[in-house]
């Protein structure tokens, strides 16, 4: 039998000892769906194995998720699954990531056993049983999402776990649409919605090194005093960010300026998101970190060059935001959808469209200039392509700033929306509004960012053609928000 490369000391010890033997301690019983986890000081020295009876199932199908052992389905009792095999004795492969699973039939009335044999007092083993065919400790397909950072707070959220609840649809002759100042929906009852909670700490802790699991990425932030220091969740909240879902986001505080974040979520305490990185912006530019906070619209949360909030609340919402910003903008929005309405259609795409692509540029995201010098270096990984220049440009303090309601602010680094935001709403409107926007390889790269998102206008700015505004690795090429 070939083990891979990347097992674990346990191992080492499985085929150190070949044993047969027989169990000198009574099972300990595993319930479906909750972890048991094993230290060091579990493991056993001797050739006896470790051994689990598996719960009895209401459907023939089990899996077992966890790193390394034997399992048996076997209905004699004495069989004790190990390396000399038998029948209805297998052995779990752990894949590279640290992760393995085996999912087999377990008959009503017999009595599955797992056997774990060896590991050394720095392993640490968890073992999970679920019934069905994912694995308790199966990683998410998603990663968590970067929403934006300062010098030393972060805006973070889990992949999206519940898709939102259609908005009912204006039908004819009854046309109506949501309030300029529209209420945000209630989020879903805590039932419903999966335990997240977040891990991250600097690429100095090495997280991406460990293992791929839960348990791994969990122990390495709990133990390691770089990655404890640091990053505290200064606020939660669930949150309806797009079309994609309602996500848990987490407000992070007590960062390090210019330093490359690794992230992980993880769900219901076995299921592991991420890595996800990002990298915090630089001490010394003027707004950061002392005056900007982050603005949360419907579907914004940026860092954008305003005062700190008023009564050192940590960011701005619909409760905090100056009057002199909202009451233009809300004034926009109601003679838009007043217009809308004046002919029937169906429109509320349209209005959606319009509320995005004004937040966004009614509200300049702060970027800055990579600072590739320090922050490449700190790198563990190549980087998985070339990437183009971000859309950012400088903007003086006494310059009029694009929104006059803004007021005097000093010196920052815009990083301008994505030209498809407003694109976005040239689609969804109907002509007779008149909304366009400018052509892509002419005007357009002076208020968006052009060529990022659709491959259409990829000629004209970026160098790339990479399909998004961000990605995993950190790069924010173009406001998306
Ligand atoms: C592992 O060891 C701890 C502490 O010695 C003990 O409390 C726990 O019951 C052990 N777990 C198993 C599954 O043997
Ligand atoms: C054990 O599981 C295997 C794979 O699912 C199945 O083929 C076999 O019949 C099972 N044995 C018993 C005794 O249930
Ligand atoms: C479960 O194990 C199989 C191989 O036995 C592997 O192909 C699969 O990716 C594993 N699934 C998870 C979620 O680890
Ligand atoms: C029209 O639709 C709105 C919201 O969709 C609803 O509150 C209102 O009662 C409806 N009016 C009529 C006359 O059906
Ligand atoms: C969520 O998970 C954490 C860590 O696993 C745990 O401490 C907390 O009690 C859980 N919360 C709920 C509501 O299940
Ligand atoms: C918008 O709604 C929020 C909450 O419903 C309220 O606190 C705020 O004052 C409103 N803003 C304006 C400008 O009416
Ligand atoms: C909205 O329309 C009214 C009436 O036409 C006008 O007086 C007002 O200035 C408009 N508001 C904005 C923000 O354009
Ligand atoms: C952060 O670190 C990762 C892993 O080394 C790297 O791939 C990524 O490019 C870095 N991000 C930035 C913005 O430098
Ligand atoms: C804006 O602020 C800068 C520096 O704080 C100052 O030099 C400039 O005169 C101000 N401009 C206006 C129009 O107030």
């Amino acid at each position: 039998m070939l083990l891979p490369q990347s097992l674990w000391a346990l191992v080492t010890l499985l085929w150190l000892s070949v044993p047969s033997v027989r169990a000198q301690t009574t099972p300990v019983s595993l319930s479906f769906n909750t972890p048991v986890t094993l230290t060091g000081r579990n493991f056993s020295t001797t050739s006896t194995p470790l051994l689990f009876s598996l719960p009895s199932p209401s459907s023939p199908e089990v899996t077992v998720s966890l790193a390394l052992v034997f399992v048996s389905n076997s209905s004699s009792a004495q069989v004790v699954p190990g390396p000399t095999g038998g029948a209805d004795v297998y052995e779990v492969i752990l894949s590279g990531l640290g992760l393995g699973n085996f999912t087999f039939e377990l008959q009503t009335g017999i009595t599955g056993v797992l056997a774990v044999y060896g590991g050394s007092a720095a392993d640490s083993l968890e073992i999970g049983v679920s019934q069905g065919t994912t694995p308790l400790h199966a990683p998410l397909a998603d990663v968590p999402f970067f929403g934006d950072s300062t010098a030393n707070e972060a805006l973070l959220f889990s992949p999206p776990f519940l898709p939102p609840t259609p908005a009912p649809q204006p039908t004819y002759p009854n046309y109506t649409l949501p309030l300029a100042n529209t209420s945000l929906p209630s989020p879903p009852a805590t039932q419903n919605t999966p335990n997240f909670t977040l891990f991250l700490a600097p690429l100095s802790a090495r997280l991406t090194a460990l293992p791929q699991t839960a348990c791994a990425v969990r122990a390495g932030v709990t133990n390691d005093p770089r990655a404890a220091r640091s990053a505290q969740v200064l606020a939660e909240q669930l949150w309806l960010r797009d079309s994609q879902g309602w996500r848990r986001e987490w407000l992070v505080g007590q960062l390090t300026p210019l330093t490359n974040y690794s992230v992980y979520a993880i769900q219901d305490g076995t299921r592991l998101s991420g890595p996800l990185y990002f990298t915090t912006k630089s001490g010394d530019v003027v707004l950061v970190p002392t005056r900007t906070r982050v603005a949360l619209l419907p579907d914004h949360g940026y860092a954008v060059p305003l005062p700190v909030p008023p009564a050192r609340a940590l960011v701005y919402d619909a409760t905090n935001l100056p009057d002199s910003l909202a009451t233009p903008l809300l004034g926009y929005l109601t003679n838009f959808t007043t217009s809308l309405l004046t002919t029937a259609c169906d429109c509320a795409g349209c209005q959606t469209a319009y509320r995005h692509w004004l937040c966004s540029i009614s509200f300049p995201r702060c970027g800055e200039f990579p600072q590739t010098e320090s922050t490449s270096k700190q790198g563990e990984q190549e980087q998985p392509l070339t990437v183009p220049l971000p859309a950012l440009v400088s903007q003086p303090s006494g310059m009029t700033p694009r929104n006059a309601a803004l007021g005097n602010v000093s010196d920052y680094t815009a990083l301008l929306p994505c030209l498809e935001t407003c694109q976005a709403v040239d689609r969804a409107c109907p002509i007779f509004l008149g909304f366009r926007c400018p052509l892509p390889d002419f005007t357009a790269s002076a208020s968006y960012g052009v060529g990022y998102i659709d491959s259409a206008d990829g000629d004209v700015q970026g160098g790339g053609i990479p399909g998004v505004a961000q990605d995993q690795w950190g790069n924010v090429l173009c406001n998306a928000s």
